[in-house]
């Protein structure tokens, strides 16, 4: 097994999004000896609320782009390491306006990675395993490492050529960097665009949720604590210029998804509408996370999905400050589109 690497001050970008506020949150319980400093722009999806009540000498939020390379320089001068969990991340807004995917994407993967090369600082790469484009339903493939990369959604390609720059510098220049792919996330604090918060925050405000298509593409769901736990695995022990692939064994279809957040809320199965199909919606995405289990010795811990569920609906029952704010604007926007 590697050298055990141990940061003590680390930059974590988009801390205050869905997964990299989670991340925040787990490395504020479980390592108290790191300070972390927060790199967010506080786009419509990052929310300072997120990582509020976090003990002040360790947490500490810079509001700022992750393009700015002067203000990228000063902070990851001073860091250990960087872990880059900030981007436009909403493969439905990528379709209807995929300028900002590039430029946070790809042009923010660039100015961190220069930075880190500059000054010699170890970088964890948060990606997605829509690299891999997808796989047929009958398939009995699941995605590995070795997986060519196939992306179909201007999300998606942003995020793949944001992991080929990484894999590039580490190559050319020696970066001191790995790379993670993981599956579906679900939890608390989930923006309510995403699919699962959507449809429980419909059925609070006693709207039908909304299926796309035919409701039979299947999503990997893994909870977003043990995606946290993952990356710290391979912040860690991982070896440098490795690529693991993060899942939990989570594959569902969206119907029985969606069947499941009904049930959970007391509304009968079938009291949602199909719409309009996303373009180029990808069929399904699987993970083979054996390298991470074997190499690492990593295993998820929340894998009992109806228990995370219920969880994650009471969640978002009992904090409806947290989301009523967001929600007007979301819904307008996928009226827009039809869907
Ligand atoms: P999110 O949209 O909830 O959060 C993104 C955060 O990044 C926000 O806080 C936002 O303000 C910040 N941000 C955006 N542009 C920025 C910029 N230019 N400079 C600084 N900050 C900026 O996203 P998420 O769902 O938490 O995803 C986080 C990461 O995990 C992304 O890299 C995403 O590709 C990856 N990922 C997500 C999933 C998933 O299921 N959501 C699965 C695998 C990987
Ligand atoms: P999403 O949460 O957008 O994640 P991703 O596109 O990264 O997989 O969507 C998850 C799945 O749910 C995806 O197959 C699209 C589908 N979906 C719906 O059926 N209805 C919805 O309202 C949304 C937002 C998504």
């Amino acid at each position: 097994m590697a050298d055990t690497f141990e940061p003590r001050n680390i930059v974590v970008t988009g801390g205050c999004g869905f997964i990299g506020s989670n991340f925040v949150r787990w490395v504020a319980r479980e390592h108290p000896e790191v300070h972390v400093t927060v790199l967010d722009k506080l786009t419509y999806a990052g929310n300072p609320a997120n990582i509020a009540g976090l003990p002040a000498d360790r947490v500490e939020l810079v509001v700022g782009d992750i393009c700015d390379a002067g203000l990228v320089d000063g902070l990851v001068a001073g860091a250990d390491a960087v872990v880059h969990y900030a981007a436009e991340s909403h493969n439905d807004n990528s379709i209807a306006d995929p300028a900002p995917f590039v430029r946070t994407n790809v042009e923010g993967t660039f100015t961190l990675i220069e930075a880190c090369r500059r000054y010699g600082v170890r970088y964890h790469h948060v990606s997605t395993d829509e690299v891999y484009g997808d796989l047929a339903l009958d398939d009995p493939a699941r995605f590995t490492e070795e997986t060519p990369y196939r992306p179909s959604s201007p999300y998606s390609s942003t995020k793949a050529a944001s992991d080929m720059l990484v894999r590039a510098w580490v190559r050319t220049y020696g970066l001191a960097a790995t790379i993670s792919n993981c599956s579906n996330n679900y939890g608390p604090y989930q923006h309510v665009e995403k699919f699962i918060p959507r449809q429980i925050t419909n059925i609070i405000d006693g709207v039908r949720p909304r299926l796309y298509g035919d409701g039979l593409n299947v999503r990997d769901w893994i909870h977003t604590e043990d995606h946290s736990s993952a990356v710290w695995a391979i912040l860690t022990r991982g070896r440098i210029g490795e690529t693991y692939l993060i899942g939990a064994d989570g594959e569902r279809s969206n119907a029985d998804v969606l069947r499941a957040i009904l049930r959970c809320m007391g509304q009968p199965e079938d009291a949602f509408d199909r719409v309009r199909d996303r373009p180029g919606h990808d069929r399904r995405y699987a993970i083979d996370p054996t390298k991470l289990r074997r190499e690492l010795g990593w295993e998820p811990k929340l894998t009992d999905f109806s228990r995370g569920l219920a969880a994650t609906v009471a969640w978002y029952c009992e904090n409806e400050d947290w989301w009523r704010p967001a929600k007007e604007a979301t819904e307008a926007r996928y009226r827009a589109q039809g869907q």
